[in-house]
């Protein structure tokens, strides 16, 4: 599908409430399918990804329930049960397969996750090496992807994991593991990813015996749980409205978990008009409603590196938005995003070339200079959040951009064109160029 965006003729304006949390959506349907019990999940994020760890946790034994306003999950209460056909499909999701190996390394079954091409190319070796100092038995390709087969356990042992990056995905992985091995098992990394794993499993009745570990034999208990807003959707609205004149943007009750805000902070130091009201907590997660106010005051800045983890997955928008500020942005630090559905920076800086922008690519980052940006057709390279980038960017280009292989913005944000058409802003799906 080619996504056309056009230049906008006025400034975006009213309120959204984003769809749920696709990090936390993941995490409280893997939790309720191991619990004791029946959970019930409201907000509840239903995108390409999160709908992969559903089908996943029904093949592993949990049953799934819905009404109007929230999803059941009747959980195994302990271990999972062996999938039909023992093949897991995580489709593009990098979350949903690293987790749940987790999780499957320590069950007395075999199974093999495997994914679409960008998922099958990602690096899974990070998870390899402590799930076997573990004890696990996987096989991958010989380049470290997947497929993975996971064989059946003979009992894995708890270990204190040094992370060489600060991912949440590897730490979360590790602590799932840990739930099936003895002793204890316990993480520790660069610097503090997001940490939706530590914040929730006690609210699935685990107790963590200190930060970030976990005890082997935990038990999980079903609950009530309340996902908020996804602020990794969120920041697509107020770069928007941060980038077009007149605009004044409210996103309604969106997590403001502080491993996740980075962007909004990077905002701010840029100049533009954001504040933050209604602040509250849902679950375990702080949340609140962010108003963006068009001042046409963006200013380039260097990123500090110490902010990259906390805004990992808002550095293609970050990219896009430093088209529009005065200066240089500089993003270093960020090695990462060469490893996540596409290689982030490689797509954005061929995108932004081709829209006339002046840039300077590095092997961890890439130097943007402000300016004017034209229209064209760019490649998204099935990368749900490069393509929501480059549709931001279209609001400001001189003519429309059109966007190749939009159609996986439904990954995270199924209801990106609606609620961006809501605000104001001008976006067509086109048949052919
Ligand atoms: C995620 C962690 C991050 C992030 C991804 C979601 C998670 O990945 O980029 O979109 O839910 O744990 P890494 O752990 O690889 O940094």
């Amino acid at each position: 599908m080619i996504l056309s965006a056009e230049p906008a003729d006025s400034g975006l304006q009213g309120e959204i409430t984003p769809p749920g949390d696709k990090s936390i959506s993941h995490r409280a349907l893997i939790f309720s399918s191991l619990a004791a019990g029946r959970s019930e999940l409201s907000g509840l994020l239903e995108s390409e990804d999160t709908l992969a760890t559903l089908r996943a946790c029904e093949q592993l034994g949990a049953v799934v329930e819905r009404s109007p306003e929230s999803i059941f999950v009747t959980g195994t209460g302990g271990s999972f049960k062996p999938p039909s056909n023992g093949l897991l499909d995580m489709g593009n999701s990098g979350t949903a397969m690293r987790l749940l190996a987790g999780i499957l390394s320590g069950q007395n079954f075999n199974s093999t996750l495997s994914g679409d091409e960008s998922l099958n190319s990602r690096p899974m070796r990070r998870i390899i090496v402590p799930l076997t100092q573990m004890g696990a038995d996987i096989s991958s390709s010989e380049d470290g992807t997947a497929p993975l087969l996971i064989r059946s356990c003979n009992g894995l042992k708890g270990i204190e994991y040094v992370s060489p990056v600060a991912s949440a995905q590897i730490k979360s992985c590790v602590l799932l593991a840990g739930l099936f091995a003895s002793g204890t098992t316990r993480v520790k990394e660069p610097h503090l990813s997001r940490d939706h794993t530590e914040r929730m499993l006690p609210i699935f009745g685990v107790k963590l015996p200190s930060p970030c570990s976990v005890e082997g034999g935990s038990q999980l208990k079903a609950c009530r749980f309340a996902v908020p807003a996804d602020i990794s959707s969120a920041v697509f609205a107020l770069a928007a409205a941060a980038m077009t004149p007149g605009s004044d943007v409210l996103v309604r009750q969106v997590g403001l978990n502080p491993t996740r805000t980075g962007f909004l902070r990077c905002l701010e130091a840029m100049g533009a008009d954001v504040s933050i009201t209604d602040r509250s907590a849902q679950s375990t997660e702080p949340v609140g409603d962010v108003r963006l106010v068009f001042n046409g005051a963006l200013k380039a800045i260097d990123v500090p590196e110490s902010l990259v983890p906390d805004m990992i997955d808002e550095l293609p928008l970050l990219m896009a938005l430093a088209v529009t500020a005065s200066g240089v942005t500089r993003i270093r630090g960020a090695a990462e995003l060469r490893v996540k559905e596409s290689d982030r920076i490689a797509v954005m800086a061929t995108g932004l070339r081709k829209l006339g922008v002046e840039l300077q690519e590095y092997p961890d980052g890439i130097d943007i200079k402000g300016g004017r940006v034209s229209g064209g057709h760019v490649e998204s390279s099935g990368d749900h959040r490069c393509a929501m980038s480059f549709a931001v960017l279209g609001l400001v280009a001189s003519t429309r951009i059109l966007i190749a292989d939009a159609e996986f913005i439904a990954t995270s944000y199924p209801g990106f064109t609606d609620d961006m058409e809501s605000l104001g802003a001008n976006l067509q799906v086109v048949e052919h160029l």
